[in-house]
């Protein structure tokens, strides 16, 4: 096979930023995806339905000249979120989600949440309206190890507040482990998974084996083989289970190459790319439409995109080894292998 046709793919979990970034990631995905989950961590974070409209009204004004990306919001959960403004925005339809970071997780999560028993309202009144709560699944407790948080957090938080709030729809989002995707598997109709493209392409051999790759290093972290293994075989499935959240989360190369750098990979540019590859080499071409383009629509409850993009097979691309913001450069993700497929047009 060398042509594959698409529903126009979306993307559950993307991250825009803002001002001069957001001006030079935008046109990346806006590129191929017809839509993207925007994610709320800015600083400061996007809280109230004014924020999210506020910020949904500077995405739609960088958005290249005739584009048809249509950003859809969401608000960053913290333990002062005002249950009424959050169903007003809901109802509008000006948020899809709303996302949930444990205090300290990740970047720019220092608002998320630390006493789940203060969200609990706000959960309940969700789960009466059908809005899914995305989860960044990690513990942040620093006794727990690195690599273990995902299954921690599953134990210890997510899954007890599943059974408190009967009917939340949940999204795990950018699944690591085989333990998440069994969670998954096992869970019903009210648990979904994202997964990103380069969790479906790395292990943690990769950032930390002969040097270390501050540009895989994002979080959840990656974790070994036997993982990414299940990874790519929830995600070749077709289970409209999983699907596609890249996570594509640019920083700048000065604020990654530091001592301390920050998490995060940048893959708006070539996922589609990268994915195709992925899915031909588990001979899973055929369901990559699932996972790209119908599991995430079905499951949020709005129809699949009408467009189709084409991806053509050929000799290997060239990818840019990064885009230029107006404040410096942003490395695109490298997975390591030739890439033959490109998006036609
Ligand atoms: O690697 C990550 N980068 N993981 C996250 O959860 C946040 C993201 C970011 O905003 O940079
Ligand atoms: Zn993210």
């Amino acid at each position: 096979m060398d042509r594959l046709t698409l529903r126009r793919p979306d993307d559950w979990h993307l991250h825009l930023r803002d001002g001069a970034m957001l001006n030079a990631v935008l046109p990346e995905t806006a590129r191929h995806f017809a839509r993207a989950l925007i994610m709320p961590n800015l600083v400061p974070p996007v809280v109230t339905a004014a924020d999210a409209a506020d910020y949904r009204d500077r995405i739609l004004a960088a958005k290249p000249r005739g584009s048809r990306f249509q950003p859809l919001m969401t608000l960053y959960l913290t333990e002062d979120t005002d249950v009424r403004d959050l169903r007003a925005a809901a109802e509008i339809g000006l948020i899809s989600a709303v996302k949930l970071y444990p205090a300290g997780a990740t970047t720019n999560s220092a608002s998320g949440v630390t006493d789940f028993s203060k969200v609990k309202r706000v959960l309940e009144n969700m789960a009466q309206i059908g809005l899914p709560l995305c989860v960044h699944g990690e513990v942040t407790d620093p006794a727990v190890d690195i690599f273990d948080r995902e299954a921690a957090f599953i134990e210890t938080v997510l899954d007890p507040i599943r059974r408190d709030v009967p009917g939340l729809r949940v999204v795990m989002e950018h699944v690591t482990t085989s333990d998440a995707v069994d969670y998954v598997r096992g869970g019903g109709d009210d648990i979904v998974a994202t997964i990103t493209t380069h969790h479906l392409v790395i292990n943690r051999n990769h950032i930390l084996a002969g040097g270390i790759r501050p540009h895989y290093y994002c979080l959840p972290v990656a974790k070994r083989e036997s993982h990414r293994r299940a990874l790519v075989a929830a995600a070749t499935s077709g289970d409209p289970s999983f699907f596609l959240g890249t996570d594509s989360a640019p920083h700048l190369d000065a604020a990654k190459l530091q001592p301390c750098g920050c998490a995060g990979c940048f893959t708006a540019t070539n996922t589609l790319s990268v994915l195709a590859e992925v899915f031909e080499a588990e001979g899973a071409l055929e369901r990559l439409e699932a996972f790209t383009s119908l599991n995430g629509a079905a499951f949020y409850g709005i129809e699949a995109n009408d467009e189709r993009i084409v991806l053509v097979k050929g000799d290997p691309i060239n990818v840019p080894p990064g885009i230029l913001t107006d404040e410096g450069v942003v490395t695109v993700f490298d997975p390591g292998m030739p890439l033959h497929w490109h998006v036609e047009g």
